[in-house]
């Protein structure tokens, strides 16, 4: 499918303002993304950037702590709580820094003038240690007599060793004085606090605290439905990690077989339990619905001929009975593309497929990805595999510190980069 096809497409998953913290580190810091039908959206970025938390948020297997994401225009999940606490904790730090006489000007002013100050400082603590050792060296060389230092070489370098020595101490008593400064100006500030200023940021501070109150309220609401509605959002979003997680105690077919089976079992129960509801309380007659649900032989055989299917299809169909232990980390990743499949997914998310395979191997993994591609199915996949991204993506993503820096067609994004990191990111890989 062309670019331009592609473009016209329909969204498929989106996020507005995505963000995740993890304690007090900020991994996501708002990644507005769009992803269409038929896209082949490659990650790439530095390791520890958020790549894997992206990927995860998608599906929700990590609850985001802000933002938006929307699966075929259906919000999936959307909170402001996190922005909301935002807010609450920078009134709350307003007002402690008025207090505390730090908002006061004259002490900002101050704290600048003594910010430099230590820098200063530090510049002139590795000066004196040069001179120190300079002193010490030409000291020994003149008396071992070797070399052609000179008495006065020794009392120059002495005497710029005393100047280093004399700068320190001028920065240390500047900057005592202006310590001192800062003190004094900050128990100033602290009694004549601005009761105005003081008294609207504490207006501020109950608003933001109802507001954060309602949005974490909404929030957990959110998340209980969120339960429900994700099961079946996560039916059509496929995900391949980078260590297979494939269950040994199972064989192929039941690895592949698990979920479409235990799936169909729970939605043949509510079909049921639904159509009774009627024939008891309605009084309808469901015998014709009722006589037309597969039974449950029906679903695993269905379940077991598409595994069956699909295990042809990446040439794998003598590995149906035997146990993931006796296969190669190649097989077991094709296996687990397999297992995605049968759920019938609308997008596959790769995360990093191929970095924990033997060189070897890498190949017959990419390959089934890249059928899969070709078939249309619509993709993002976090890879270290730049070439195979430069074949295979619609679009390349480069995600830094948390944001989505840079976004291109991957002939623009390799060829023309323009943001430094990424200039910096490819240097090092390419
Ligand atoms: N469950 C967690 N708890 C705390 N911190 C986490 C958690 N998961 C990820 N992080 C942190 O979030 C940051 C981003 O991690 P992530 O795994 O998304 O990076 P990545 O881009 O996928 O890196 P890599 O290329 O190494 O896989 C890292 O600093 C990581 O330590
Ligand atoms: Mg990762």
């Amino acid at each position: 499918m062309s670019e331009q096809i592609i473009q016209q497409n329909p969204v498929l998953i989106s996020t507005r303002g995505l963000t995740k913290r993890f304690g007090s580190k900020d991994v996501l810091k708002g990644i507005d993304c769009d992803i269409r039908v038929g896209e082949k959206v490659a990650v790439i970025g530095p390791s520890g950037s958020g790549k894997s938390t992206f990927l995860r948020c998608l599906n929700l297997l990590e609850l985001p702590s802000g933002g938006v994401v929307t699966v075929d225009g259906a919000v999936l999940f959307q909170s402001d709580m996190q922005a909301k606490k935002d807010v609450l904790d920078a009134i709350k730090a307003q007002i402690k820094a008025l207090k505390s006489g730090e908002a006061s000007p004259e002490v900002k002013a101050h704290q600048e003038e003594a910010a430099a100050l230590k820098e200063e400082l530090l510049h002139a603590h590795a000066e004196l240690k040069d001179a120190a050792t300079k002193a010490k060296l030409a000291a020994i060389k003149l008396a071992k007599k070797s070399g052609s230092v000179t008495e006065e070489d020794v009392q120059d370098a002495v005497a710029a060793r005393e100047k280093a020595t004399a700068v320190v101490a001028e920065l240390k008593a500047r900057l005592s004085a202006v310590n001192a400064k800062i003190k004094q100006k900050k128990a100033e500030a602290k009694k004549s606090v601005d009761a105005a200023e003081l008294q609207r940021l504490n207006e501020a501070l109950t608003q933001a605290k109802a507001e954060y109150a309602t949005a974490k309220k909404a929030h957990n609401a959110a998340m209980r439905k969120t339960g429900a509605v994700i099961d079946e959002h996560r039916r059509n979003m496929g995900m391949v990690f980078q260590h297979f997680n494939l269950f040994n105690n199972l064989t192929v077919t039941e690895n592949i077989t698990l979920a479409p089976v235990s799936l169909g079992l729970k939605d043949l129960a509510a079909k049921r339990k639904e159509l009774l509801k009627r024939k008891l309380f309605k009084h309808e007659d469901v015998t014709e619905q009722l006589a037309a649900l597969p039974d449950k032989l029906e679903i695993i055989e269905n379940a077991k001929t598409n595994a069956k299917r699909l295990l042809a299809r990446v040439g794998l169909l003598d590995k149906a009975d035997v146990f993931p232990s006796t296969l190669s980390g190649g097989q077991k990743q094709r296996i687990a593309i397999v297992r995605s499949l049968a759920m019938n997914p609308r997008v596959m998310l790769f995360d990093e497929p191929t970095s924990a395979l033997d060189p070897e191997m890498v190949g017959e993994v990419l390959e089934v990805i890249k059928e899969l591609a070709d078939e249309g199915m619509t993709m993002v996949i976090v890879t270290h595999e730049m070439n195979f991204a430069k074949e295979v993506a619609t679009r390349v993503l480069f995600v830094d510190d948390g944001q989505i820096k840079e976004d291109a067609p991957p002939a623009e994004l390799f060829g023309d980069p323009k943001n430094d990191r990424l200039k910096e990111f490819l240097s090092k890989i390419l």
